[in-house]
């Protein structure tokens, strides 16, 4: 049996929901990881700091009595927010960094930014007060091909953004493509990139070759291989620029299950034996904790968590749950399409 001891993990892009489901998933989260940063776009979004606060005491009400767990809350950037606001929740030290959805881009996301000239003033400040902006990174325009829309997205407004804002930190959150990491490898400052379990594990051929998976579904779409190797490959490097931000994101079964199904993978079950599995084929299981637990801290300018966690490789298939059930519903559990051995065993 082989182990595997690391800093606890943190979860640096997720989606926690709201009500039911928000009971029915956190433990899957609390049980692994000691923060996350917590996605806003519920219906409605958090917008404001007191929607954060209000949210935050929802999610540490529905915790399993005896995890420890810290939501770091994000405010949902509209054409209204107000930059006092959010420098007001930054020193209250609720308010961790800002969400950029492009309008239309993803779930709940009709209330996002459409030009972003309206925003700038926000942008300014949260560049001058050292808050970060974490960027969904595909352009909306209908002409644009699904899997061209993160390459069009750096093109046309992120390279523009950054040169007129230098100073402004942006996170590029799940990024799927080569393009996305040769670009922040390419920058010097003021970028860094979240990957996903998921996008680490399939391409667009597992979601539609021999019948349509609606499970692998999510925004952005995996690409072709190509991209998911260039994942791989920056992901386990150790470069600090990357980190794991699993982008979990439950919807109940039905919804997904239908003629227009909702975009989002439920990773967070299964996220750290995943992880292990692909960092150890990769030869870099000694790059795991940079990965999980050191880059992300850095980056947000906290400290690595001093608790520890321990994965061992078990001779028999570890069993995870198939479906989450929630008092909502089934919420069906990813499915990484091979065996997992690695077990968080402390
Ligand atoms: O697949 C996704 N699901 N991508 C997103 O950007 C949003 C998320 C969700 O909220 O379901
Ligand atoms: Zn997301």
């Amino acid at each position: 049996m082989k182990t595997l001891t690391i800093r606890r993990p943190d979860d640096w892009h997720l989606h926690l929901r709201d009500g039911e489901v928000l009971k029915g998933v956190i433990a899957d989260t609390s049980a692994h990881f000691a923060r996350a940063i917590i996605m806003p776009n519920l219906v409605p979004p958090v917008v404001t700091t007191s929607d954060a606060a209000a949210y935050r005491e929802r999610i540490m009400a529905a915790l399993p009595s005896g995890h420890r767990f810290e939501p770091l809350m994000t405010l949902y950037l509209t054409e209204h927010t107000n930059p006092d606001d959010v420098e007001a929740g930054k020193k209250s030290g609720l308010i961790h960094a800002v969400k950029l959805y492009p309008a239309g881009a993803t779930t709940n996301s009709h209330g996002g930014v459409r030009n972003l000239e309206k925003v700038m003033p926000v942008l300014e400040r949260m560049a001058k007060i050292g808050l970060p902006l974490c960027v969904h990174g595909e352009v909306t325009t209908p002409e644009v091909d699904i899997f061209d829309r993160e390459a069009v997205f750096i093109e046309t407004v992120l390279e523009p953004l950054r040169k007129r804002l230098p100073e402004l930190k942006v996170t590029m959150e799940h990024v799927t493509t080569s393009d996305g990491v040769n670009y922040i490898k390419s920058s010097k400052a003021n970028l860094a990139g979240s990957i996903t379990t998921h996008h680490l594990i399939i391409n667009r051929n597992d979601i539609l070759v021999g019948g349509i998976k609606p499970h692998y579904y999510c925004l952005p779409v995996a690409k072709r291989e190509s991209h998911r190797l260039a994942l791989r490959a920056a992901a386990t490097s150790g470069d600090s620029r990357f980190f794991l931000g699993t982008d979990s994101a439950p919807h109940l079964d039905p919804l997904k299950e239908c003629a227009c199904g909702c975009a989002g993978i439920y990773t967070s079950v299964n996220t750290m034996s995943c992880l292990a599995h692909v960092f150890e084929d990769e030869g870099a299981l000694n790059k795991l904790e940079a990965f999980a637990s050191l880059n992300g801290p850095a980056w947000y300018g906290l400290a690595a968590n001093e608790q520890t966690m321990t994965l061992t490789k078990q001779e028999t298939q570890v069993s995870f749950p198939s479906k989450r059930d929630t008092a909502a519903g089934l919420i069906t559990v990813f499915d990484p399409g091979f065996p997992l051995f690695w077990n968080v065993t402390g």
